[in-house]
């Protein structure tokens, strides 16, 4: 049996005709989650953030800061801390609503910790040996990086699962850990011949799903990159924006246009139409006979526009503490007992509570 999570009213019959009126259809659930590791950058906005703000108001949403992730790598115990907070800034400033929204830090949910080392008992290696993201992050040092590192993934299928989740809506990068995610589902509902866990979907939008690197366009933007050029962090003022779109890599030619071959400015263009939302032929149009010079000024022009609001946002949010505090805390008290309630039943069908007895 599916654990339903949302709280569907049963038909309510009309006295008058004693006709059923059909029930209000339950919106569907959508998960997802941002590392406080550093600075949340453009990528991530036009990956992740700004499609879950666009849809909010048709989903069941659940957004996490998953700190617990952020400690897979090296990373300073006061700058976790003020990561965590600024991001959860950041998710309001960028357009998240506590009516349509929960927003929690994941280490404040105690269930995920607890159902990811169940979760690893049911993870063969093999399957984690395949993870991309894993060998890119350990580089060559396979034998010194920490467990959790390797274990991420699984952490991650937790938080995706113990939500019942229907939708998880990230960027490209992620697809991998998505496909693992509903691996483990079907193999943990095959084994225990119950349906558990719901099988969630990627949502991957065609739009912004891989922004890549300012200075090496065939690498993604990435938080960790050493040169703060390769990004726009979501906090950068309008001089520094205009100066890395400046420096941004492009070619020798001339032409403004999409194309593959020429990876440098087909991002910045690709930046360019996920902000203004027009077709490829609309853009190579409006820069037909222009210089790279026109077009790095208008990419700024539009950069500022889209970031300068959810900066003024993002400043007032920062300065009130105890309110951001009081949200996070009232959503990870919203989401407990749906992970805790995912977490019983697991660990009843695996044999950790008392098994239900025939007939009882
Ligand atoms: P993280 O923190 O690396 O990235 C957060 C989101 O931003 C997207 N993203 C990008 N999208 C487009 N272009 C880019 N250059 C780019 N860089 C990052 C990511 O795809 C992601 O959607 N493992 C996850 C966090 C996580 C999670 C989860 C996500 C933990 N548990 C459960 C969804 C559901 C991560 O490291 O994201």
């Amino acid at each position: 049996m599916l654990i339903e999570t949302n709280n569907e009213e049963k038909p309510a019959v009309s006295a008058k005709a004693n006709t059923v009126v059909p029930k209000p259809q339950a919106k569907k659930r959508v998960f997802s989650g941002v590392q406080p590791t550093g600075n949340i950058h453009l990528g991530n906005y036009l990956g992740a953030i700004r499609n879950w703000v666009n849809a909010q108001a048709e989903f069941d949403n659940i957004f996490c800061i998953v700190d617990l992730h952020a400690i897979t790598l090296p990373i300073d115990p006061k700058e976790l801390h003020t990561n965590t907070r600024k991001l959860a800034a950041l998710y309001l400033a960028c357009g998240l609503d506590t009516h349509y929204c929960k927003l929690f830090v994941q280490s404040h949910v105690h269930q995920h910790a607890e159902m990811s080392w169940i979760l690893n008992c049911f993870t063969p290696m093999g399957w984690l040996n395949r993870m991309t993201q894993f060998k890119s992050k350990a580089e060559s040092d396979l034998d010194s990086v920490d467990t959790g590192l390797y274990c991420y993934p699984v952490l991650m299928a937790c938080d995706i699962l113990l939500y019942q989740t229907h939708y998880v809506p990230v960027g490209d990068d992620q697809r991998q850990h998505l496909e693992l995610t509903r691996d483990i589902a079907q193999r943990f509902n095959s084994t225990y011949k119950q349906n558990v866990f719901t099988i969630p979907e990627a949502q991957i939008r065609e739009m912004g799903a891989r922004i890549m690197s300012l200075d090496d366009p065939t690498k993604k933007m990435s938080k960790s990159e050493s040169n703060p050029n390769s990004r726009i962090s979501l906090l950068d003022d309008p001089k520094t924006i205009k100066q890395k779109v400046a420096r941004a890599t492009t070619d020798s030619q001339r032409l403004i246009a999409f194309d593959p071959e020429r990876p440098g400015i087909t991002n910045l263009l690709t930046i360019y139409q996920t902000l203004t939302r027009q077709s490829q032929q609309e853009i190579e149009q409006e820069f037909a006979g222009k210089g790279y010079g026109d077009f790095k000024a208008a990419l700024t022009e539009r950069l500022v526009e889209a970031l300068t609001p959810i900066q003024q946002r993002y400043n007032e949010l920062i300065s009130d503490l105890p309110t951001l505090e009081s949200i996070l805390k009232q959503g990870a008290d919203e989401v407990r007992p749906i992970a805790e309630a995912t977490l019983q039943q697991v660990k009843q069908v695996i044999g950790l509570l008392q098994y239900p007895q025939n007939g009882s």
